[in-house]
């Protein structure tokens, strides 16, 4: 098989590192990976933050919540960056408005996540493994602060990296048939999308804790209604399990959680710089009191 595709279809996300230190001129080679990923106009509105030293590795990883991450010798933030554009704009009598709109920042989101996913496959090139970290955006004020990120800064998603202490097995992905379309979108059977879910979430099942079961009934009340809470656990219960999408849902991304972090998100990107992320009519006023 061509040597790129074998890499990119073996990959898996690595969580166990070998104690050892990625070289400089390593890190050198996967930045260089990354700045060269495609962008938008190539602008390459991010920015990618080295994190080394124990300490800050530490932090990162109880920000995120995942303590295997404080043994990876090394970690890249990739944020988006306004910021830097705002100054050359500024310094060179340009006009900018990127930092107040939205298509600008969703169009930076993708730039950054490419430039990061170049990183990430020159890392198994590189004999490296690594693995993405999501919860950046949940802590994304103390990481600001941490990294010391200026406005219009935001870390979008971070990869830990390191020597891969075993090689990770390759993960069960849904069919082709199912993601892939032609032409046009092709709704399939219910019984065939039941089937394709079923066959890649095989023997994930959970037991019914009482705490589990709040959980779901909680997530079920906020995201639908007491009437579909009550249909659900009632499915629950006849089964003697938590299913796949109950669990993924229900207790792991938690649907409650989702609809009741949004406002706080929102906040959080406004506070960031992003000045689109206020309430309506913010924008325009945080643009005149900037400006007078
Ligand atoms: C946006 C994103 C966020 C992720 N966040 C985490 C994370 O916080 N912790 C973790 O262990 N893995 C994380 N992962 C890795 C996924 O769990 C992993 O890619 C997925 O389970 C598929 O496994 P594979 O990469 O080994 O094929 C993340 C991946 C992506 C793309």
């Amino acid at each position: 098989m061509n040597a790129t595709l074998k890499l990119l279809t073996d990959r898996a996300s690595c969580r166990v590192f070998k104690n050892k230190r990625v070289p400089a001129a390593v890190v050198d080679k996967l930045v260089e990976a990354g700045i060269h990923a495609p962008t938008g106009g190539n602008l390459q509105p991010y920015s990618i933050i080295k994190i080394e030293r124990p300490a800050a590795r530490k932090k990162l990883a109880k920000l995120c919540w995942q303590e295997f991450l404080a043994k990876a010798p090394l970690h890249f933030v990739f944020c988006v960056d306004l910021h830097r554009h705002k100054r050359w704009a500024r310094l060179e009598n340009a006009p900018y408005s990127a930092d107040r709109s939205l298509r600008p920042f969703w169009i930076a989101i993708q730039d950054t996540i490419i430039c990061a996913q170049n990183m990430c496959v020159a890392a198994d090139a590189l004999g490296l493994g690594s693995v993405y970290i999501g919860p950046v955006f949940d802590s994304m004020a103390q990481i600001r602060r941490m990294c010391r990120l200026p406005k219009g800064v935001v870390p979008v998603i971070s990869l830990a990296v390191g020597y891969p202490k075993v090689k990770p097995p390759r993960r069960k992905r849904l069919p082709a048939a199912l993601l892939a379309h032609s032409e046009v979108y092709r709704e399939p059977t219910d019984k065939e999308l039941l089937a394709a879910y079923r066959k890649r979430y095989e023997g994930v099942t959970q037991a019914i804790t009482a705490k589990d079961l709040k959980v779901l009934d909680s997530a079920c009340r906020v995201a639908h209604n007491a009437g579909f809470a009550e249909k659900c656990l009632k499915d629950v219960k006849t089964r003697g399990n938590f299913n796949a999408p109950q669990i993924v849902f229900g207790l792991h991304y938690r649907a409650d959680r989702m609809l009741r972090n949004t406002p706080k998100q929102l906040r959080m990107l406004k506070t960031a710089g992003l000045g689109w992320a206020g309430k309506r009519g913010d924008t325009c006023a945080d643009h005149q009191m900037t400006n007078s």
